[in-house]
C-alpha cells in the first residue's frame, strides 16, 4: 500500500489518515496537522481504483457497497497498519483513525471488526449502508462524527443510520451537523477540541 509518515513527538498519538474517493495518502496531512500538531501522521492510499480514483473498497453503485470486498480490504488495511506500526516502533502509542467520506466508511469497518485495537476515531461525513446483524461491544470507543443536513452524497437517513449503529453498540459519540459533504475548517476545529479532550 502507498503511504506517507510524518513523525511527531515521542509518545504522542498516531493519527491514521484515510482519504475520501479520489484522494491519496497526502490528502489529509494538513487536517491531521491541524487536529494534533505533535502527533505522528500516517496517510494511507486506498488500493481500489474506480475510474482512476483511489478508494478503500469497491462499490456496486453509489451507496451500494461490495460487502465481500469491504471485509477483505478492511482486514488487509488492519494488517498493513499493524505491520507498519511494528516496523516504525509505534506500537505503544495511542491510535486515532481519521477518515473522510470513503475513508470514514472503511474506518467504521475497522472499528466494528477490531474494537480492541481501534477505540478513537474522527469520522467526517461517513455512510454505512449495510445491515449489521451481529452484536458488537463498542463501549470503550470514542467517536467524533460530522454529518451534513444537505449532503449530496450521504442522504440524511444514511447519516442517521451511522449514529443509530454506533448508539446501538454503546459507543461514546459526539456528533456535529454541518451543511454539505464538504469538509470545513469549523468541523476540523471542533474535532481538534474533542481530540484534545479525550486524549
Ligand atoms: C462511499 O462509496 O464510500 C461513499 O459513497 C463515499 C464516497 O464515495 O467517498
Amino acid at each position: 500500500m502507498n503511504y506517507t509518515i510524518k513523525y511527531g513527538g515521542k509518545e504522542q498519538p498516531v493519527l491514521i489518515l484515510l482519504h475520501g474517493t479520489g484522494g491519496n495518502e497526502s490528502s489529509l496531512l494538513d487536517v491531521g496537522k491541524d487536529l494534533m500538531s505533535d502527533a505522528t501522521l500516517i496517510g494511507i492510499r486506498g488500493e481500489v481504483l474506480e475510474q482512476g480514483q483511489s478508494r478503500f473498497f469497491s462499490r456496486v453503485s453509489d451507496g451500494v457497497y461490495d460487502e465481500v470486498d469491504l471485509e477483505m480490504r478492511a482486514n488487509d488495511l488492519h494488517r498493513f497498519i499493524s505491520e507498519l506500526l511494528q516496523k516504525s516502533q509505534l506500537t505503544t502509542q495511542e491510535i486515532v483513525l481519521v477518515g473522510y467520506s470513503n475513508g470514514a466508511n472503511i474506518a467504521i469497518k475497522l472499528l466494528l471488526n477490531y474494537p480492541d485495537k481501534y477505540q478513537r476515531a474522527v469520522l467526517f461525513h461517513p455512510m454505512y449502508p449495510i445491515d449489521v446483524l451481529e452484536d458488537h461491544d463498542l463501549s470503550q470507543t470514542e467517536l467524533f462524527v460530522t454529518l451534513g443536513t444537505q449532503d449530496s452524497i450521504v442522504p440524511i437517513e444514511e447519516s442517521q443510520r451511522v449514529l443509530t449503529l454506533f448508539r446501538r453498540f454503546h459507543a461514546n459519540i459526539l456528533s456535529e451537523w454541518t451543511l454539505t459533504h464538504q469538509l470545513t475548517y469549523l468541523e476540523v476545529e471542533k474535532a481538534k477540541k474533542w481530540l484534545h479532550r479525550i486524549i
